[in-house]
């Protein structure tokens, strides 16, 4: 079942939980996703960047998640768009009629244009029924289209919050406290905590739907398994200095009021990961299914972990 950001978030934060908000770019990551929210019977955002549409086109990507909510009709499945920058692109989604929710990142113009930009999109959305999630304060890091270097990132303004959820209306607000998109979260030897003293004045001022962007972890375990294969494959620099989020953070996080947390980074490396291991351990075989399967396992096998950490009760 296909629903809104406001018919999954408001109870996490009330039961102190958080919805998983995954990146899908094909037709194996939306499946490992929604395999996993099936099997434990969890909400689940499943979220297109713009770059993924680049990839795949809305509209393939669309029939995917529609027909994982026609044939999962009891799980609640937001189809959102992630970061969308582009009035246009944002306004392109909402008519389309698929998404279920959009974001509108205007974090990069000032206080006063954020809130005017967010304010329309905000119209154009709850006119449909659909939920918007708006960004305060830009979240550091590199991504594909989305990439925010540090001078001009920012951490959330407390004291702007107020005002801007009063004046958007948005339902949903990305909070900066400390993470960033991509592998490289934190540079060698900086702690990588994030502002939970912050996150908490935000929280106590108000009771939006908070979200955590930049919030996968980058587990040992998968950057060691990925170190595996890249030495065969020559390129260890990708991810040699990859620290994210530590999990007691995000959990941290959670207890405080996010309740909405985006993993793009964690999915990719557990893909890219079990594709290396099956292409360098088997080749004799030509059959894609046999690459591809693999990775869609590796994926179910991730979310259902994140939407465990996340705490679903
Ligand atoms: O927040 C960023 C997302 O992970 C999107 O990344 O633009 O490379 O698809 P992408
Ligand atoms: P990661 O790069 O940490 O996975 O963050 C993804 C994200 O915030 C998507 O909006
Ligand atoms: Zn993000």
């Amino acid at each position: 079942m296909l629903v809104n950001l406001n018919k999954v978030l408001p109870r996490a934060r009330a039961h102190k939980y958080a919805v998983g908000a995954f990146n899908i770019n094909n037709l194996e990551i939306a499946q490992g996703v929604v395999a996993a929210a099936a099997k434990l019977g969890a909400p689940v955002i499943i979220q297109t960047s713009e770059g993924a549409l680049e990839y795949a086109g809305m509209e393939y990507l669309a029939a995917i998640v529609h027909i994982a909510a026609e044939t999962h009709k009891k799980l609640p499945i937001v189809f959102h768009l992630d970061h969308g920058k582009e009035e246009s692109l944002v306004e392109r989604t909402i008519k389309s009629g698929w998404y279920t929710s959009v974001m509108i990142d205007a974090s990069r113009y000032d206080f006063k244009k954020n809130i005017k930009v967010t304010r329309r999109i905000v119209e154009l959305a709850h006119a449909r029924g659909m939920s918007v999630e708006a960004e305060l304060g830009p979240i550091m890091g590199q991504e594909d289209l989305v990439n925010v270097s540090q001078k001009e990132a920012a951490f959330t303004d407390s004291e702007e919050v107020k005002r801007f959820v009063a004046e958007t209306k948005c339902d949903a607000l990305a909070v900066s406290i400390g993470t960033a998109h991509g592998a490289v979260k934190y540079v060698a030897g900086e702690q990588p905590v994030l502002d939970l003293k912050r996150l908490k004045e935000i929280a106590a001022i108000t009771k939006i739907s908070l979200v955590l962007h930049g919030a996968s972890s980058v587990p040992h375990a998968l950057i060691t398994e990925l170190h595996q294969s890249c030495s065969r494959m020559g390129d260890c620099g990708r991810v040699h200095d990859a620290i994210g989020v530590p999990e007691a953070q995000i959990k941290k996080a959670i207890a405080l009021g996010i309740s909405k947390v985006n993993v793009d980074t964690d999915i990719r490396i557990a893909f890219t990961s079990a594709v290396r291991e099956k292409l360098l351990t088997d080749s004799s075989f030509i059959d894609p299914r046999k690459l591809l399967g693999p990775a869609r396992d590796a994926v179910q096998q991730l979310i259902e972990k994140k939407i465990k950490l996340f705490g679903f009760r």
